[in-house]
């Protein structure tokens, strides 16, 4: 288990470059937290440190976003907290997204269990106290 802890949002470039370095090869990368928790604003900072130029927000009228980063890579950030059943998952392509090999940064993955891949790496967002959270994967 791999605990890094966040003190507060100036401290997000260095827990994001702490976390790269540290999450291994596993290209699906599943968000869990409560909402509010931070999963879109730590995932945007992970997304500044790989160079991604987009504007990072959450995907709020579809189900992904693409990015690319700065060697021209895409990053996909996926939000699945609307989704009423997995079909809609699975009409975006999501296999076809996780089994591309590029960075998928997944928000709600609770919605789609059971569409995950068995080496998608798991980071819980806790949050502490207003200013920290604390990753755990
Ligand atoms: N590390 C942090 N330190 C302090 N505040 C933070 C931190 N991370 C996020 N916040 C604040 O918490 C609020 C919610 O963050 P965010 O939108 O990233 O949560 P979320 O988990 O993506 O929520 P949702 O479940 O709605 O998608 C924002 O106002 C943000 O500024
Ligand atoms: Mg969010």
């Amino acid at each position: 288990m791999t605990e890094i802890i966040i003190n507060g949002t100036q401290d997000l470039p260095r827990a994001a470059r702490a976390f790269l370095a540290h999450k291994g090869t596993a290209n699906v990368v599943a968000f869990y937290g409560a909402m509010g928790a931070g999963k879109t604003t730590f995932i945007t900072a992970v997304c500044e440190v790989l160079g991604v130029r987009d504007v990072v927000c959450s995907p709020t009228f579809t189900i992904v976003n693409e990015y690319r980063d700065k060697a021209g890579e895409p990053v996909y950030h996926f939000d699945f907290y609307r989704i009423n059943k997995l079909s809609e998952a699975l009409d975006i392509g999501v296999f076809e997204y996780f089994d591309s090999g590029a960075l998928c940064l997944v928000e709600w993955p609770e919605m789609i269990e059971e569409l995950l891949p068995e080496d998608a790496l798991k980071v819980q967002i806790l949050v502490e106290d207003a200013e920290t959270r604390t990753l755990l994967f």
